[in-house]
């Protein structure tokens, strides 16, 4: 078993490698850095769109093509701004904020609460969180400056439509991407004849004003969201929300996720967001300590109900076995893509000691095949004798398929630790055999184990390892 603290001291020293590392290789650079960067905004580089298309991919595959309850949607980011009325956040998506009054900087105080006295904060009002501010003397943590009181903060972006900037005209960038789930739910019931249960999976850019320091890619201003919305006959909803936490549980576990590195958190009621009777976290243990990874929560018949009452439209269900109308329970198992993709690289991320006394050390995501950003290297012995035009033609019949990367330079030690980096499950190397007998060598990221197989059986490994993510 690997442990990614073999040769990384500290955990603020990994989470800096990783950051480092994925701004060299390409997976994520600071957005628009030539011009000083905007706090919290993220740019996905050339290796790093291909793991987030993986991600979106495995969870699109898992959770909608495979099976038969499940239907996918697509929705506007722009909606009309009834639907955050309706569904609570104009008056409830706000983030309770303090200022240092010398140096300025802005906190999030249930942050500030729970990091410095290590107690949830979350559901406490903004009079309670400036009392436990001030009776525990929390200074700011930049300069040991006073704190304002806590003060409420919208955390929705907003916008205008036309080109007059008037109040009537603001419209919400969306904060989750559920509520079209919510309000489509007649015209999805319509279109495909689902009966419950079933559900609605979406994935997509939710905006949030988030003001306090985001972790790297863990906390972000345009985040992209994987949510599930599935849908239950009331009582139903119980028993669902434990077959959906097994469901996220499971999927983790395929992924590679270290076990010990996961666990589940139930939310405490007066924790709970307002539409929810039952809310579990599942964390990750993230180089900053544990933290939410995804949540699942019973929304129990809140936002169907809720957008009923406001828009005047049914959004009930004809329960043809009571033949009665119902409105639905739901279980929503909700994931960021940006949360995933950091969780992946954290988990994955080892530096290798192969040598101590040469100080010998190889950096190495161990990432799943199906989510690493490549998939297999294509590096001919030398480039002379055929061996380069033999590894181009390799090259151009596997990249119809795979995620592929033709590298002819260095030494083929120096080019298999390039692959290291960046996660390649697996290197072939094309020699003067491979003209002869059309055989590559296989070398395999993790164990570094080489063998000797026909050209012609690397789809089958290739796909079998990439398979269940
Ligand atoms: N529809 C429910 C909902 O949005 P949430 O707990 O606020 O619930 C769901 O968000 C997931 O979205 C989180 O568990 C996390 O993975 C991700 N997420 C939320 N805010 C984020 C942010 N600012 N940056 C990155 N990911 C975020």
């Amino acid at each position: 078993m690997h442990s990614n603290m073999s040769n990384v001291d500290t955990e603020k020293n990994l989470m800096n490698a990783i950051v480092s590392l994925a701004k060299r290789r390409g997976f994520v650079f600071p957005s628009s850095e030539i011009y000083g960067g905007l706090a919290n905004t993220w740019d996905y580089g050339p290796l790093g769109v291909l793991m987030k298309k993986n991600i979106k991919e495995a969870w699109w595959q898992r959770f909608i093509m495979s099976r038969d309850d499940m239907v996918g949607l697509d929705a506007a980011i722009l909606m009309n701004p009834a639907v955050w009325v309706a569904s609570g956040h104009v008056s409830n998506f706000h983030d309770a904020l303090v200022d240092c009054k010398s140096c300025r900087s802005r906190f999030r105080a249930d942050h500030l609460i729970e990091n410095t006295l290590n107690i949830q904060a979350e559901g406490l009002s903004l009079a309670d969180m400036t009392k436990v501010i001030e009776e525990n003397k929390i200074d700011c943590p930049n300069c040991k400056g006073k704190l304002t009181a806590a003060r409420q903060f919208n955390t929705m972006f907003t916008t205008h439509l036309g080109p007059l900037e008037e109040s009537e005209s603001v419209v919400y960038l969306r904060p989750e991407t559920c509520q079209a789930i919510f309000v489509d739910f007649v015209s999805i019931l319509n279109s495909t004849r689902k009966k419950l249960p079933f559900g609605v999976g979406q994935i997509g850019k939710s905006f949030r004003n988030e003001i306090t320091p985001g972790n790297f890619i863990f906390r972000v201003l345009e985040l992209e969201q994987m949510e599930i919305e599935y849908f239950v006959k009331p009582g139903d909803d119980v028993a669902a929300f434990e077959v959906w936490l097994k469901a996220m549980q499971d999927w983790y576990a395929d992924l590679g996720i270290k076990k010990e590195n996961l666990r589940v958190r139930e939310h405490e009621a007066d924790e709970r967001s307002f539409y929810s009777s039952r809310t579990v976290d599942i964390e990750y243990k993230y180089p900053f300590g544990w933290k939410e990874l995804q949540g699942i929560a019973d929304r129990t018949d809140y936002d169907l109900k809720q957008h009923a009452k406001a828009s005047g439209q049914d959004l009930s269900y004809f329960d043809e076995e009571t033949k009665e109308r119902i409105v639905p329970y739901v279980i929503e198992p909700s994931v960021g893509v940006d949360r995933l993709f950091l969780t992946l690289l954290a988990d994955a991320y080892e530096e290798e000691v192969i040598n101590k006394e040469k100080n010998d050390i190889r950096t190495v995501l161990h990432l799943h095949p199906g989510i690493a950003p490549v998939t297999i290297a294509i590096l001919p012995l030398m480039k002379k004798d055929g061996m380069a035009e033999k590894a181009k033609e390799l090259y151009t019949k596997l990249a119809k398929r795979f995620s592929v990367q033709y590298d002819e330079s260095g030494s083929i030690g120096k080019r298999y630790r390039r692959q290291d980096e960046i996660g390649t499950p697996f290197a072939l190397t094309i020699d003067y055999d491979t003209l002869k007998d059309d055989t590559v060598t296989i070398r395999y990221r993790d164990s570094m184990k080489q063998e000797r197989i026909k050209i012609s059986d690397v789809s089958s490994i290739v796909m079998e390892a990439c398979d269940n993510a």
